[in-house]
């Protein structure tokens, strides 16, 4: 081989081994206990106080929060609920479509698991405490189309989803459950034995899920202790022209009521549209209530979000109305994260929404024509402003829900 030759070869050689190393290195993040992470959970001598706070045995909320952040509960070890829904985001992520364990991307943006109703897992007494009944389950709409309604029977689909965390079966999920001598004394510590069932896993992530509720912080802009006007001493005078133009002028709080857990709604028969189903939750005072609707972000729809559920047209576009709960942290924005900033959500009510057939009524004038908010830029940003005060930097940052596999 001629010098030259020899010389071009060998850089050919080391950008192929630059390029190797840094795949490998790609690859390593994605992998078991990269460096930031400890193979066992680290927890605190004594057990965080959830039963407290929110009347969920301390024990069993114990064992959901290593189940939820633990990433043997993939079929490759690479993801856990957490690495989706984290903690600093209000448990959602701050990318616009997450990728699974077989690093195939989703098609949804990661939602925000915070104060989901619908819980109501009791407090265990005794250890050898039964499960709860299915039927004092409060009803829920899940997922940005609201296709199940039932938190015990969701629970575990990631786990076996094979784009989300891709576990071949249950019986795998329970036999590395077995194998990993951590889980020993917690499921002995939750339930009184260390059997390890899929109920039992099923019931101890509720169990965690239940705590994610920042409402029970202690913070000015969420306690439900305060009164409204102690409420709002804490806000700005911007802040509060802000809450009133969400509140008064542009009835956002029809939809979004951002001091309760989840958005309730005034109820619309059928959603309000022609043809559409009744996507109504009963709740426990027997009020029916809609929480779902299409805001026009598309004149057609590419997800076709409760339609493909119900296969309805004048389900087409309707979507879950999501929580407004630290929504300053949840970035990006919409079921597809297509709005980068709170900025570009607001301008899309203000003059960005379309006709199509399934608009929520309140987008509509009299005539039928679509009524854009025309919202002003100071009125943009304080709405904006105030929609930054919901947030709860104890949620956020306590230890109690906090990934307990990671090295601070
Ligand atoms: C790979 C990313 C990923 C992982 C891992 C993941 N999720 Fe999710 N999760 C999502 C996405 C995306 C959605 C919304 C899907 C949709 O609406 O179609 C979602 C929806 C949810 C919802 C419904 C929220 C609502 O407001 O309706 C709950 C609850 C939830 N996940 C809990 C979990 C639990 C528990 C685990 C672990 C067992 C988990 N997730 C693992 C991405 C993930
Ligand atoms: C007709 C009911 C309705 C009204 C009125 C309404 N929204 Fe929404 N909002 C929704 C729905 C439904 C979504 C989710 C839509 C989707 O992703 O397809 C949403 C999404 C959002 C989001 C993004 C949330 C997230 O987690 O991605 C924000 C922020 C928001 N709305 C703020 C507002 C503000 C501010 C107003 C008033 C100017 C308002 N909304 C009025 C129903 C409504």
């Amino acid at each position: 081989m001629k010098k030259s030759g020899f010389i071009l070869f060998s850089l050919i050689l080391v950008a192929f081994a630059v390029v190797l190393y840094s795949c490998k290195k790609e690859s390593y993040s994605f992998g078991q206990n990269p460096e930031d992470e400890y193979s066992e959970p680290v927890l605190p001598s004594q057990t965080h106080d959830y039963a407290k706070k929110h009347g969920v045995n301390s024990d069993l909320a114990t064992l959901g929060r290593v189940l939820f952040f633990d990433k043997k509960l993939s079929g490759n070890k690479t993801t856990s609920c957490g690495s989706c829904h984290k903690q600093e985001f209000a448990f959602a992520d701050n990318v616009k479509f997450n990728r699974g364990a077989d690093g195939h991307e989703l098609t949804r943006n990661s939602p925000s698991i915070q104060g989901l109703k619908g819980f109501k897992v009791d407090v265990i007494d005794s250890i050898n405490g039964s499960f709860p009944n299915r039927t004092n389950q409060e009803e829920i709409l899940l997922f940005w189309d609201g296709r199940q309604r039932s938190m015990a029977d969701m629970v575990l689909n990631p786990v076996v989803n094979h784009k989300e965390m891709n576990m071949p079966d249950f019986a795998t999920l329970i036999q590395t459950l077995k194998a990993t001598n951590y889980y020993v004394d917690l499921f002995n510590k939750a339930y009184g034995n260390n059997e390890i069932t899929q109920e039992k896993i099923a019931f101890a992530l509720q169990g965690f899920l239940a705590c994610l509720n920042t409402k029970a912080e202690n913070s000015p802009s969420t306690s439900s202790a305060q009164s409204q006007s102690n409420q709002d001493a804490h806000l700005t005078a911007f802040e509060k022209t802000g809450k009133k133009l969400f509140h008064e002028k542009y009835n956002c709080a029809t939809c979004h009521d951002p001091l309760a857990p989840v958005a309730t709604t005034v109820f619309v028969p059928n959603g309000g549209y022609q043809g559409g189903s009744t996507p109504v939750v009963t709740m426990p005072s027997g009020e029916k209530i809609t929480f779902m609707f299409n805001i026009g972000l598309d004149a057609t729809p590419k997800d076709q979000g409760l339609g493909a559920i119900t296969n309805i047209g004048g389900d087409k576009g309707v979507f879950k109305v999501p929580t407004l709960q630290n929504i300053a942290v949840t970035a990006p924005y919409m079921h597809d994260g297509r709005f980068a900033t709170l900025e570009s959500v607001v301008e899309h009510y203000s003059h960005g929404i379309n006709d199509t057939r399934t608009l929520a009524p309140m987008f509509r004038n009299l005539n039928g024509s679509v009524k854009n908010l025309n919202i002003s830029t100071i009125e943009r940003d304080a709405i904006v402003a105030f929609l930054k005060t919901l947030k709860n930097d104890d949620f956020l940052t306590s230890p109690m829900y906090s990934n307990p596999f990671k090295k601070s």
